[in-house]
């Protein structure tokens, strides 16, 4: 008691003595008593009894007016009159009443009269972990380039936890990931800031998002957490060329394919994302001239396209090289083969090439006596190709096939007789194989050239003639005619008459013109004496062998 006096005088005085610094400190006094209560703790509960702790005697407390003057703060504390205890009034909430770390203090200044004492008291709210941590946003999105190296640093969103103390933020948890640590790093004020590092290169290509649960973590007793979705997003990067979807391509055209004939469509595809992505196709810079002339190639959709006259005999087989190139800055590409390959169609006549011919044939020729070589040929390849030749039936003539292929000999058949025929037109026929098969003619001319065979003819062989006697020696009396089919020396005829050495031969009275077989007679006949006689004319030809007919 004596103890409490004169810690009570000491205080009075204190108190007189400091009341003009009162004035001016407000409520900035050292407190008489501190009380410590946590915050949130139920209606009703005793702070602690104040009366008793300044020393006052209860019992006068009602009558000295004990009361609160300030500092209740919309009477957050109740007094008891009756006993001097301090008793919990309404919920406290420590992060309402006192933002921010320091401790969170509530002076309440009493007052009893008769005589006047003023006592100041603190109230200490002390924390409860009551609160969880939380994070400005629910989800962060981050994008990174594919190419970014690893050990970049990404700075995440700093969780907040009004509690204080172990209450507050105490550690961050990052999900399982392949990709990526947690740093933290001290802002400098107190509190730690999280950070991504990337620990292994990204691939868009196979995987284009990453998403990850950051946790945080207060120190209380069980610890409360408050979690962030991270997304992040991977950029494209240029990083894959175009594929072409098979090694080589290849196709069979038929020539003569229309005009706009889809031949066949490369195709190349590229992983990358967007305009790194997109395929365009150009026809390589080695590519013969030719080529652009009769494909086209579509850019967008790599189509190849007949645009040209497409003509096996001139060209059998064409190598295409299409470069597929993405849209990428820089872009990167790749070279497609195309190989197009020409079918053939039986659109070439066969060809027939005489390559010896006697133009004349002499008509004594023996079968089998050979006037032409040809040989047949066909630009078409294949079974159509193969040529078949062929000559009209009824002429003296065939066609032998030789050793060689497609090499034919003409060659007598019969006998040839210049006489009947003197010229024949031989017609050749080639035809090929193909469907429909296509033909070719060709027409030799040949002569039959004579040889002497046949004898002059008289017609008719025997001939009467009556001369009147008297007739003056030397004129003419008869003429001759004979002919010959055979051509100029072998007809050129000669006449002579024919003499028979032993009886009286009357032809020695005779003479004959050998060139036109005009007969003159040499003497005067007398009918008394000599009524008839007979003569014979030889008529011969100047052929070898010479041939003649009386
Ligand atoms: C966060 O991610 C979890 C699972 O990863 C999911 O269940 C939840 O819906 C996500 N929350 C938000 C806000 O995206
Ligand atoms: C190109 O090839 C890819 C991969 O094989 C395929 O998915 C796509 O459909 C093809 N495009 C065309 C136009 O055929």
């Amino acid at each position: 008691m004596g103890d409490g006096g004169q810690r009570r005088r000491w205080e009075y005085c204190w108190v007189v003595l400091n009341f003009s610094l009162l004035l001016c400190l407000g409520e900035k006094v050292s407190a008489q008593i501190r009380y410590s209560i946590p915050e949130e703790v139920k209606e009703g509960s005793v702070v602690g009894n104040v009366a008793k702790d300044l020393g006052l005697d209860v019992s006068t407390l009602v009558e000295r007016r004990f009361r609160i003057v300030s500092g209740s703060k919309d009477a957050l504390f109740h007094v008891n009159q009756n006993n001097g205890v301090l008793y919990v009034h309404k919920n406290i909430d420590r992060e309402v009443l006192c933002d921010g770390n320091n401790a969170c203090l509530i002076n309440l200044k009493f007052v009893v009269e008769n005589p006047l004492e003023i006592h100041y008291v603190s109230v200490e709210i002390t924390d409860i972990n009551d609160h969880s941590p939380v994070f400005p946003e629910k989800d962060q999105h981050l994008e990174m380039p594919e190419n970014t190296f690893p050990g970049a640093r990404f700075e995440l969103q700093t969780a907040r936890d009004v509690d204080v103390g172990l209450n507050s933020i105490h550690s961050y948890k990052l999900g399982q990931n392949a990709h990526f640590e947690l740093q933290l790093i001290d802002s400098g004020e107190g509190d730690k800031i999280p950070f991504f590092i990337l620990q292994k290169p990204l691939d868009r290509e196979q995987n284009t998002k990453h998403m990850l649960l950051l946790a945080a973590l207060d120190g209380g007793n069980p610890p409360k957490s408050g979690t962030l979705n991270i997304t992040v997003t991977v950029l494209d990067v240029n990083d894959n060329r175009p594929i072409c979807t098979q090694d080589e391509y290849s196709v069979t055209l038929p020539e003569n394919a229309l005009i706009g004939t889809i031949v066949i469509r490369v195709n190349a595809t590229d992983a990358d994302d967007g305009q790194n992505g997109v395929v365009e196709y150009t026809l390589g810079r080695t590519i013969k001239r030719k080529i652009h002339e009769i494909f086209e190639l579509d850019h967008v959709t790599g189509e190849i396209q007949v645009k040209g006259q497409v003509d096996f005999e001139e060209n059998e087989v064409y190598r295409l090289n299409v470069q597929a190139s993405d849209k990428g800055q820089p872009p990167t590409s790749v070279d497609c083969r195309v190989i197009i390959k020409i079918g053939d169609a039986n659109d070439n006549q066969p060809d027939i090439d005489v390559t010896s011919l006697s133009n004349t044939v002499s008509e004594d020729s023996k079968p089998g006596t050979v006037i032409s070589l040809i040989s047949v040929t066909d630009k078409d390849s294949g079974i159509n190709g193969k040529v078949i030749g062929s000559i009209s039936e009824d002429i003296p003539f065939e066609l032998k096939p030789s050793f060689q292929e497609n090499v034919y000999s003409i060659v007598t058949k019969g006998r040839l007789d210049r006489e009947l025929v003197s010229h024949y037109d031989i017609t050749i026929t080639a035809t090929d194989c193909g469907q429909p098969p296509l033909s070719t003619f060709k027409t030799l001319s040949v002569q039959i050239s004579d040889v002497n065979d046949n004898s002059p003819e008289f017609s008719p062989k025997h001939i009467e003639l009556y001369l009147a006697e008297n007739n003056v020696p030397g004129a003419s009396i008869f003429y001759v005619s004979a002919s010959d089919k055979d051509l100029n020396e072998n007809a050129a005829i000669s006449y002579h008459i024919v003499r028979e050495g032993t009886q009286i031969d009357m032809a020695s009275f005779l003479n004959i013109n050998s060139d036109n077989g005009d007969i003159s007679a040499l003497k005067s006949f007398d009918f008394e004496i000599l009524k008839t006689f007979q003569f014979q004319v030889v008529a011969t030809d100047s052929g070898t062998p010479l041939l003649s007919l009386p």
